[in-house]
């Protein structure tokens, strides 16, 4: 028996417990939420990594489909030889799609591919979601990207180790005007300290609900669709009509 990967299977019935207890229309988890951070080569991340069909998700499939919710988890998934650091969003019709890590942070250079899924949105009963994972907040155009698509919520699942990114989401989600889902890790790992501090940021840079940095738990609030809408700030400023393509680099 392979002892890393029963506890990936116990994670995930973990997270099946979570999901099923919680009334929410979208519940988000952290990144690589099955298998933990540290992973030490990738032979021992192949053992442990899913395909994104995988059986093993048939009962998050069903408890989205049954009670209507949507849910967003990291997991390591395997496609052939490759291995990437991938995010799975399974909407309210059991319909699962796979984001996979555009910028990889640190030692996960050594262990995955670089993602090849680029960025897209979906619907979630009425409200188009799209999903980064954990580092690549950094890179502001990963956050206008999917904003510019049409998001109204950013789902961000992390592992975060730094401690910029909780901030800084606030300037990511006033300058777009989306919400942003932070599910990040707490406690320890052999070389790492996850900041916690998980976070629902409103598109006014607004802390709508904050998990702290100790303990697990879920936290939920309302998010009012009209905001994310609209990207005016005020009678004279919208702030996707006003940019100057024009004078832009990038
Ligand atoms: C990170 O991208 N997990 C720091």
């Amino acid at each position: 028996m392979n002892i890393a990967f029963e506890n990936t299977k116990k994670n995930l019935k973990r997270i099946e417990k979570f999901y099923e207890k919680t009334k929410t229309d979208i519940l988000v988890f952290p990144e690589l939420s099955l298998s933990g951070y540290e992973i030490e080569n990738r032979r021992t991340l192949k053992e442990i990594s899913f395909e994104k069909k995988n059986k093993e998700f048939k009962n998050l499939l069903r408890i989205s489909r049954d009670m209507n919710k949507a849910i967003v988890f990291g997991f390591s998934e395997r496609e052939g030889n490759k291995l990437f650091n991938s995010s799975m969003l399974i909407d309210e019709r059991g319909r699962s799609f796979v984001y996979r890590k555009s910028h990889l942070f640190f030692n996960e250079k050594r262990l995955f591919d670089k993602g090849d899924t680029g960025f897209f949105t979906n619907r979630v009963k009425g409200a188009k979601v799209g999903m980064m994972i954990c580092f690549d907040w950094f890179f502001p155009e990963a956050m206008r990207t999917i904003s510019l698509m049409g998001a109204d919520i950013v789902a961000h699942p992390s592992n975060l180790v730094m401690p910029y990114c909780q901030d800084a989401m606030k300037t990511r989600c006033l300058e777009n005007r989306v919400f942003a889902v932070t599910a990040n890790r707490i406690g320890e790992e052999e070389n790492y300290k996850f900041t916690g501090g998980s976070r629902i940021t409103g598109v006014n840079g607004d802390i709508l609900a904050d998990s702290g940095k100790k303990n697990e738990c879920i936290k939920t609030c309302f998010i009012d669709l009209k905001k994310s809408r609209s990207k005016k700030i005020n009678k004279e400023n919208d702030l996707f009509k006003d940019r100057r393509r024009e004078l832009y680099v990038l």
